[in-house]
C-alpha cells in the first residue's frame, strides 16, 4: 500500500529529557492537527528534527528517541549544535526569514550557513529517501527545507512530490536581491505540485521562475527538466470545531472552574459599563508589527482620550528564536514602549497595557479570545496568520470584531474584518475606534460571514485538497511521459 511521507522541520512531537528520562508529547499545533489524517491514515511517516542536538543525546538516549518517535509513526533527523546555529539560526532564520517578510536590511548571507543548510536539506533528503518507495508521496513543508524537493526528485523521479509554503514569497524584485535565488527555486521545482497561501504568492513565485531560470510558465504550470509542476494556492485554516468547543465549554464554566487569568479579566471587565479589552497574540517575531500596534494604541489613547481607563490592551507575546539578535532587540524595544506607554497613561486603578512575553496552555488562550471586544493583528508580512481565524472560531455569540493587517494572507479571504495598513497610526486608531462603537448587529453580521467563511474551510479540507491535487497532478505527469 502507498503511504505518505510529511517532512518538516520540527517533528509533531515535543521530546525532552528530565533527568535522564525521556518526555515524548505530541504538538497541538495547526499543521499537526491538519496533517493528522494524512499522516496516520495509510501508515503515512513524518520526518523532522526531534528538538534535541546529537550533542544532547547519549547513544543510549538516541535509541529511545528513536524508539518513541517510532510509536508514533515518526522518523527522527539527526541535527548537531552546528547543523542548528547555521542552518536553523542561520540561514532560515537570518536569511531566508527576513527575504521572504520583505526585510531585505535583515537578511544575512554567507557562504558557510549556506553549505550547511545545503548539507541539512540533503540529511532530510535521505530519510525521506530511506523510507520512500516507487508510488508513494512525500509533503514537504516550509522554508527551511526548500532545498529538498529536488534533492528526493533526483534519486527517484517517480515519486510524487508536494512543497507548501507556510510564509509569504516575496516579488521578484526582493527575491532577486539574493545570492542563492537560482538554486532555491531549483530546489522548489523539483517538486510535481507548489503550495502557497495566496494567489500573490503564487504569481510572485511564477515570475521569479520565469525571470531568474527563464523557464516557460503557462497559466499556472512550469515546463521544467520534462516535468509538468503544478503551482496553485491553497490558504491554511484551522480545526475550527475545536476552537468553537472550548469557547461553548468555557462559557458554561462556573467561578470555582476559571482560571486565575479569567478572574483577573472579569474584574476588569466588571468594574464599570463601557470597560472593554483588546487583544493581541503573536510569536515575538518583528514580521508581526507589535511596535507599530503599540505606538498606534498610544496614538488612540491621545487621539480619543474618553476612551482612557475603560479600555486595555492585552498583548500576549510568546517567546521565539530568541538566540537570532533582531529578536532580542524587538524584545528590548518592545519592553520599553509598554514601560513608556504604561508609565505615562496609567492611573491607580488602571495600567493600558498587559504584556505577557510567555507562551500560554490553550485554555488560557480561549480565555483570552473570548474575553475580548476585539482582536487588533497587525503584521507588517504575515504568510497567513490563524490567530485571525482562531479569534473568528472562538466568538461563539458572533460578536466582537476583527481588526486585520492587510499584510496577512488571512487578509484575502476575511474581508468582513476591518482591514488596516499596518504602517497607518491614524488608521489604526481610527478603527480601533470604529471597532469598539460598532453596534451589536453590524458586529454579528460581519462575525457570522466569517465564521461561515472559516469553518468551512478547515485545516483538514486544506490538507485534503492539497493531497488531492497532488494525486492529480502525478496521474497527469504519468499520462505525458
Ligand atoms: C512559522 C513558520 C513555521 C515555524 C513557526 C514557528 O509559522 O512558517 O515553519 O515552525 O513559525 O517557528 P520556529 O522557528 O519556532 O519553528
Amino acid at each position: 500500500m502507498n503511504k505518505t511521507i510529511i517532512v518538516s522541520n520540527r517533528l509533531p512531537l515535543q521530546v525532552s529529557i528530565n533527568d535522564d528520562e525521556l518526555e515524548v508529547t505530541p504538538s497541538v499545533g495547526g499543521l499537526a492537527t491538519g496533517l493528522k489524517t494524512v499522516h496516520k491514515d495509510g501508515n503515512g511517516i513524518w520526518i523532522g528534527w526531534s528538538g534535541l542536538t546529537s550533542e544532547e543525546l547519549n547513544p543510549e538516549l538516541e535509541a529511545k528517541v528513536n524508539d518513541a518517535v517510532t510509536k508514533e509513526q515518526c522518523v527522527a533527523v539527526n541535527l548537531t549544535q552546528k547543523d542548528l546555529d547555521l542552518y536553523y539560526y542561520g540561514f532560515s532564520n537570518r536569511a531566508l526569514w527576513p527575504l521572504f517578510h520583505y526585510f531585505i536590511e535583515y537578511t544575512e548571507y554567507n557562504t558557510e550557513s549556506w553549505e550547511v543548510y545545503r548539507s541539512v536539506n540533503q540529511k532530510f533528503a535521505d530519510k525521506v529517501l530511506e523510507h520512500a518507495v516507487d508510488g508513494d508521496k512525500v509533503w514537504v513543508q516550509d522554508y527551511q527545507l526548500l532545498l529538498v524537493p529536488a534533492m528526493v526528485k533526483a534519486k527517484k523521479p517517480n515519486i510524487s512530490i508536494g512543497f507548501f509554503n507556510h510564509i509569504p514569497f516575496p516579488s521578484y524584485e526582493i527575491f532577486r536581491t539574493f545570492p542563492k535565488r537560482k538554486e532555491l527555486l531549483e530546489g522548489m521545482l523539483g517538486a510535481d505540485l507548489i503550495g502557497f497561501h495566496t494567489y500573490d504568492y503564487e504569481r510572485h513565485f511564477l515570475s521569479s521562475v520565469k525571470r531568474i531560470l527563464s523557464l516557460e510558465v503557462n497559466f499556472n504550470k512550469v515546463t521544467y527538466n520534462n516535468r509538468i509542476i503544478k503551482v496553485d494556492s491553497f490558504p491554511m485554516g484551522i480545526d475550527y470545531e475545536k476552537f468553537e468547543q472550548a469557547a461553548l465549554d468555557h462559557d458554561k464554566m462556573n467561578e470555582d472552574e476559571k482560571s486565575e487569568i479569567q478572574k483577573r479579566l472579569d474584574q476588569h471587565l466588571q468594574k464599570e459599563d463601557g470597560v472593554k479589552m483588546i487583544l493581541s497574540i503573536d510569536r515575538m517575531d518583528y514580521t508581526k508589527g507589535i511596535p507599530n500596534r503599540i505606538k498606534a494604541f498610544e496614538y488612540f489613547l491621545k487621539k480619543y482620550p474618553q476612551f482612557q481607563e475603560k479600555i486595555r490592551l492585552i498583548m500576549l507575546a510568546v517567546p521565539s528564536r530568541s538566540q537570532v539578535p533582531q529578536y532580542q532587540k524587538l524584545k528590548q524595544e518592545t519592553d520599553e514602549l509598554v514601560g513608556r506607554i504604561n508609565g505615562e497613561f496609567s492611573t491607580v486603578s488602571w495600567t493600558p497595557i498587559w504584556y505577557f512575553y510567555r507562551a500560554l496552555p490553550f485554555q488560557n488562550l480561549i480565555d483570552l479570545y473570548t474575553s475580548s471586544d476585539v482582536a487588533l493583528i497587525t503584521p507588517v508580512r504575515d504568510g497567513m496568520n490563524l490567530v485571525a481565524k482562531e479569534y473568528i472560531a472562538t466568538r461563539t455569540r458572533e460578536d466582537g470584531v476583527l481588526i486585520l493587517s492587510e499584510m496577512t494572507g488571512a487578509s484575502k479571504e476575511l474581508n468582513e474584518a476591518l482591514l488596516i495598513n499596518p504602517f497607518n497610526n491614524e488608521e489604526i486608531a481610527d478603527s480601533i475606534k470604529q471597532a469598539l462603537e460598532m453596534p451589536k448587529p453590524e458586529q454579528q453580521q460581519r462575525m457570522q460571514a466569517l465564521q461561515k467563511r472559516v469553518s468551512r474551510y478547515s485545516v483538514k479540507k486544506w490538507a485534503n485538497e492539497f493531497m488531492n491535487s497532488l494525486n492529480q497532478v502525478h496521474k497527469v505527469y504519468q499520462i505525458i511521459e
